[in-house]
């Protein structure tokens, strides 16, 4: 027997695929002299050339050998966690030099001494041990008579008979998976053997041990992977069932081509894997210790992990995002809404944005008479499905008779069993909750409806908030119920005879006041933030009309929870911007905090934005030369305040001409001014690492390496400018034939001498030419490349008030050399935009 285990060792060595059987033969007869002697010496030349694939009986795997599949794909042995001093077992991909570990065999029993070692007992148990501890990693005993571990190609390590073709493995890594799944991989349950194929994510970084996230397959109903948090004993993210392609609740950019899904569920098993029909295409799905699915992809040419998608991926991924009957759309605002034949269950909740108490009917179902029926709702991600059932066999017309005679029975839709077969049905028995829009993703949802609200037009007047947590903590304080708080603070506020709002708070040098609204009296003021109140989607979150009791119309602007500022530091942030008054500067009244709502109010302005008169041609016509003119005055004038003459210094940073309003007399007051500061902190700090801004405004220092400063305002400012002048927008403003971008065109056609005819067509003729020009030449002089060439606004200011004779001559315009492509050519490929560089660039050389 001892002298037996080299030889197989060698063979195995020897052989590109030690499975196959040919290696029992050859093993099993005896050789002349020279074919051993020839063998070992070529052992010796393989095993110092490639390491080994295999544990065998009587070669254990040492704490400084790795095992590398016999194709290079992955690898086996002992590692360190990243800060970690203790040894783990795993398994990593072999051609990737971040230490990628996808399988961990001892996550709970690290071993912490050197001289350890995995070894194979003769029944086939993997033991792993060290100098005072064994720890058999396979416990099942096995039937094999002669056992070896071998790791393969896909990155599964198996148990199995070493003389055996078949490949069956008694034990594989692939049965016990860690928090990533790989291909050929499987999740789910194995009903066969009672495996359970979950992952489960690390502790921390450097600690494998099972941590705070698992995904598992629930089997109940129609089957469905579902996110769980340990500590939360919660689930918090469902994949929505399977649709014969793929699951409906992930995003629709998770399947490629060389992908293959599959989705099996028989008396044996309910489980999902995928398989890449292309080797070189690496792939892995992990549940990292945040709580979130990740799919990546390994990019060979930049050596990283691009995410391909992950879930969960906004509000609407939650459980239960709209309550019952509810429906969530991540993309509007407020998200959530009533399915057809619904209405808010608590209607003063949902107008203060809480739609988490989800809807209940308008009609009550009428089942005895049979008159219900069913409503379609299309490309949803379907309900929670975990007690409802499914009819493999039955038809759609056959599941909405059976539906219809089960008086519990809410909704059905057709159900995918398997990969591929598009048959059966799935029926509900209880609330439909978890459903949310998918479009060109999701299933279609059939929902039982009274008779009565079958033909009524869908309304969709029911709305929810973005964070309806924070809403229920900062309402569940309030004792009374909540129409009766609602009274309270309408009193409250009528009772105040100032012009805006309760006035509370004011700043510790007490020269003004800022009023502190709020945000019942904010939600009533926008009839619950509605979509027809909605003003527009600012730069920082949407932006709100509304009504004050006293008749006062305000702009409420929402702010994302992108800040990282605490209610104090805001306050005190708001509290100078409000400071900041000036005639051409959009007036500040108040702002809102309340538990991670951000907001601030400021006064209504009646013709909107710049950006629907200049580029909107129904609008354009009505702005002559002369209140062009006096647009660019004004904006020219608040900025010299921003810049210089106010307290503090501010910088824009998103001067563009969405950001100036215009009041009834259609002066220009610039908006969003501030922000910077409540965004960006520390305003003297002139590199940041993430630009904020608009292409098309943005200066090439700032939307390439960062960098602002004022003059950055000054670019913007110059680029609105010829906005103004133009009627056209930088970014998409290409002249049919030339392809050039507003700057270059105006730049050209300056070089030309040839400036008016930059001039907007839809302007009537009455314009000064000089007055023109000037603003052309200031225009062209704000945006040269270098900033320190760029006037000053002060400067710009005098130069408005020249006659433009005096004017210094402008240099290049700075284009922006990383090309932005333009909203409808979203599609052009970065080379298109190099060549578009390439060519405006040249043409300007040439003159
Ligand atoms: C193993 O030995 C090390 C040092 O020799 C010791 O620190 C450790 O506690 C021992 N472990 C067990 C399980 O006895
Ligand atoms: C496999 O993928 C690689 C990289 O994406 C590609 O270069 C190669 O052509 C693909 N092979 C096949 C057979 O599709
Ligand atoms: C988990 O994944 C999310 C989404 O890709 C990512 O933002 C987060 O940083 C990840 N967490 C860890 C600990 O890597
Ligand atoms: C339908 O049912 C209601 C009670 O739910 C009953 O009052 C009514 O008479 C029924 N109509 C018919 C046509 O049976
Ligand atoms: C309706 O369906 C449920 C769930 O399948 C079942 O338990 C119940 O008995 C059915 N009721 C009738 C009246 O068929």
């Amino acid at each position: 027997m001892p002298a037996r285990q080299p030889c197989n060792a060698t063979m195995n060595t020897l052989l590109p695929y030690s499975s196959s059987s040919s290696s029992s033969s050859s093993s099993s007869s005896s050789k002349p002299l020279c074919t051993i002697l020839l063998l070992l010496l070529l052992s010796i030349f393989f095993i110092t050339a490639r390491a080994r694939d295999t544990i065998t009986v009587g070669s254990p795997l040492a704490e400084n050998e790795t095992l590398v599949s016999v194709g290079g794909y992955f690898a086996l042995g002992f590692f360190n966690p990243p800060n970690n001093p203790d040894r783990y077992i795993g398994i990593w991909y072999n051609n990737i030099p971040p230490q990628t570990v996808v399988w961990v065999a001892n996550r709970l029993k690290p071993v912490t001494a050197y001289h350890s070692f995995l070894s194979l007992s003769p029944d086939g148990i993997l033991t792993l041990s060290s100098p005072n501890s064994s720890t058999p990693l396979t416990t099942t005993a096995t039937t094999l008579t002669n056992p070896v571990a071998q790791l393969l190609d896909t990155g599964n390590f198996v148990v199995r008979e070493e003389t055996d073709g078949s490949d069956a493995a008694e034990w594989q890594s692939f049965d016990y998976p860690t928090d990533t799944l790989i291909a050929g991989m499987k999740l789910g349950v194995d009903r066969r053997r009672g495996l359970n194929w979950t992952l489960t994510s690390w502790r921390s970084g450097s600690d494998p041990a099972p941590g705070e996230y698992y995904l598992a397959m629930d089997t109940a109903g129609d089957p469905e992977m579902f996110l769980y948090s340990v500590a939360g004993r919660a689930r918090i993210w469902r994949s929505g069932q399977w649709d014969g392609v793929d699951f409906s609740g992930l995003p629709d950019n998770v399947t490629f081509r060389d992908l293959v899904s599959t989705f099996t569920n028989n008396a044996d098993e309910v489980s999902y894997s995928f398989n890449i029909l292309n080797r070189s295409i690496i792939t892995r799905g992990v549940v990292n210790q945040t709580g979130v699915i990740q799919q990546s992809m390994w990019i060979q040419s930049m050596q990283v992990w691009k995410i391909l998608f992950h879930v969960p991926q906004d509000p609407c991924d939650e459980m239960s995002p709209c309550g019952p009957y509810g429906l969530c759309e991540p993309n509007d605002s407020p998200m959530c809404s009533c399915l057809q034949g619904f209405k808010p269950r608590s209607p003063q909740n949902w107008a203060l944005l809480d739609g988490s108490g989800g809807c209940v009917r308008t009609t009550r179902l009428d089942c005895a008479n049979r008159t219900d029926g069913f409503v379609m709702v299309s490309q949803v991600k379907l309900p929670e499905g975990t007690n409802c059932t499914v009819d493999a066999t039955a038809g759609l017309d056959q599941c909405a008779a059976r539906c219809l005679s089960n008086c519990s029975c809410t909704a059905y839709a057709a159900s995918i069993a398997s990969s591929g077969a598009r048959s059966g049905c799935v029926m509900w028995y209880s609330d439909l909750t978890g459903m949310r829009v998918f479009p060109g993703e999701g299933q279609d949802l059939y929902v039982r409806l009274a008779a009565a609200d079958l033909a009524s037009a869908t309304s969709h007047s029911s709305k929810s908030d973005h964070a309806p947590i924070a809403l229920i903590v900062s309402l569940s304080v309030v004792a009374f119920p909540l129409a009766c708080a609602g009274c309270y603070i309408w009193r409250r506020k009528l009772r105040k005879s100032g012009t805006s709002a309760s006035k509370e708070e004011s700043t510790q040098d007490g020269d003004i006041e800022l009023p502190l609204f709020d945000l019942s009296a904010i939600a009533v003021a926008t009839e619950g933030f509605s979509n027809a109140n909605k003003l527009g989607q600012g730069g920082f979150g949407p932006v709100y009309k509304g009504k004050l009791g006293d008749g006062q119309e305000i702009a409420v602007k929402t702010l994302a929870k992108t800040s990282a500022q605490g209610s104090d530091e805001f306050k005190n942030e708001v509290m100078l911007i409000a400071k900041l008054q000036h005639r051409n500067l959009v007036r500040l009244l108040g702002c809102c905090i309340q538990g991670e709502e951000r907001m601030l109010i400021y006064e209504y302005m009646e013709n909107k934005s710049l950006d629907r008169f200049l580029f909107d041609k129904a609008y354009s016509a009505l702005v002559n030369w002369q209140t062009r003119y006096r647009i660019i005055e004004g904006i020219a004038r608040g900025l010299v305040y921003l810049h210089q003459d106010s307290r503090f210094r501010v910088i824009h940073r998103d001067l563009k001409a969405g950001n100036i309003l215009l009041d009834k007399e259609m002066n220009p007051k610039i908006s969003d001014f501030g922000m910077a500061r409540i965004f960006g902190g520390d305003e003297t700090e002139v590199n940041t690492r993430k630009v904020v801004g608009t292409y098309g405004y943005m200066s090439p220092e700032y939307a390439m390496d960062g960098i602002f400063s004022v003059k950055s305002d000054v670019f913007s400012f110059g680029v609105l400018v010829l906005e103004i002048i133009s009627g056209r927008r930088n970014r998409g403003a290409y002249v049919d034939s030339s392809h050039l971008n507003l700057l270059a065109h105006a730049w050209s056609l300056w070089n030309e001498g040839k400036s008016l005819e930059l001039v907007d067509e839809s302007m009537d003729y009455s314009f000064l030419a000089n007055e023109v020009l000037k603003c052309v030449q200031i225009g062209l002089l704000c945006v040269q490349e270098h900033p320190k060439d760029r006037p000053l606004m002060s400067a710009v200011v005098s130069m408005l008030g020249s006659d433009g004779a005096s004017l210094r001559t402008p240099k290049q315009p700075g284009f922006v050399r990383r090309m932005i492509p333009t909203e409808t050519e979203s599609s052009s490929s970065k080379q298109d935009s190099s060549m578009l560089n390439d060519v405006t660039i040249t043409m300007i050389e040439g003159r």
